[in-house]
């Protein structure tokens, strides 16, 4: 048994008497099966960044946002993440089923029992077990669907990769927003070149970056998105939960939390940290990562409701 399946069967022990438990016990087994034949690719590690995209103002836009980035899609492709062109690659089908479980959660029938079931936590107990790769496939994936918009936050402030990797840069970001009065929603929010999907940069680094992230301004600012877009999921790249307090102050604003798990990496006994961090109510994802494809492994994804 792999140590997340150990973590999950625990995890789904604790939480037995919850009326939600059978049905995702069952999804999860599932999962765990045909997990076994979708496999993933370790992409290489990212390059230098050699170009940048600069945010340019669209002062005239309707949609909330005065800047647009332009996101090198055919960059993106070769370093595998979720495609946006035609072709059927592994990596789309993997987060196609992945998404369609937060997208249910978010706009389904369970979406009653969350309090902003869309707005998606994405963490890990440590860093560097594949947050942001994470985050970004799943927002990619998530543009895919018509009928769905999809914004993804660098919450991590500490270690603000989503610009990096995506390639962009604005001047101001979620930090800048959240110490200052003077700096505005449309001021951060950035469309893209990909319908879709929106974006806001972590922002300038601060000495209190996290204090920020568990601020009531953050609080707000995470309201207004809950609320405002109906047919809106909002991703947020967090920091780890384990050693940075605030995350778990930032899971409380969120519905749902997918917890990245680094197979044969992550410990047990930190992912079982990591989720006593998490509210009791929100409902909680595993997704394996970096599972290697000569061992037959591929991404697993599994779901508990509430460890009460
Ligand atoms: N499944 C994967 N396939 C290919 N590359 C991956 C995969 N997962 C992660 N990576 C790469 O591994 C590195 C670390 O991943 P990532 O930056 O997503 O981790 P993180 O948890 O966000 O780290 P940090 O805590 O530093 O923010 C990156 O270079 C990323 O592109
Ligand atoms: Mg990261």
């Amino acid at each position: 048994m792999s140590t997340i399946e150990k973590a999950v069967t625990k995890l789904n022990r604790d939480s037995a008497g919850h009326a939600e438990n059978h049905a995702k016990n069952s999804d999860l087994q599932t999962e765990q099966q045909t997990g076994q034949q979708t496999i993933v690719q370790r992409a290489a590690e990212q390059d230098v960044i050699s170009a940048q995209a600069e945010a340019l103002q669209h002062p005239d836009k309707q949609d909330g946002s005065a800047y647009t980035v332009q996101l090198d899609l055919a960059m993106l492709e070769k370093k595998n993440f979720v495609s946006l062109s035609k072709d059927r690659r592994l990596i789309n089908e993997e987060y196609r089923v992945i998404k369609r479980k937060l997208i249910n959660n978010a706009f389904g029938a369970l979406s009653k029992t969350l309090e902003h079931p869309n707005l998606i936590l994405v963490s890990s107990s440590r860093p560097g077990e594949g947050k942001t790769f994470s985050a970004i496939n799943l927002a990619l994936s998530i543009a895919l669907e018509q009928d769905k918009t999809v914004l993804l936050v660098d919450a991590d402030v500490l270690r603000p990769n989503v610009s990096k990797t995506l390639h962009i840069s604005h001047h101001l970001g979620l930090t800048d927003y959240l110490q200052s009065t003077s700096v505005t929603v449309p001021d951060i929010l950035l469309s893209t070149n990909v319908e879709r999907l929106k974006i806001i940069t972590a922002g300038s680094p601060h000495h209190l970056s996290t204090e920020l992230l568990a601020s009531e301004r953050m609080s707000q600012l995470v309201d207004e998105f809950a609320t405002r877009y109906p047919d809106r999921i909002v991703i947020f790249d967090a920091p780890p939960l384990l050693g940075v307090n605030e995350t778990a102050v930032m899971a409380a604003m969120c519905g749902q939390a997918v917890i990245v798990v680094e197979e044969n990496r992550t410990r047990l006994a930190e992912i079982e940290q990591s989720v006593s961090l998490l509210p009791k109510e929100m409902a909680v994802g595993f997704l394996i990562n970096k599972a290697h494809r000569n061992q037959g492994k591929g991404y697993g994804y599994g779901y508990y409701y509430g460890a009460s």
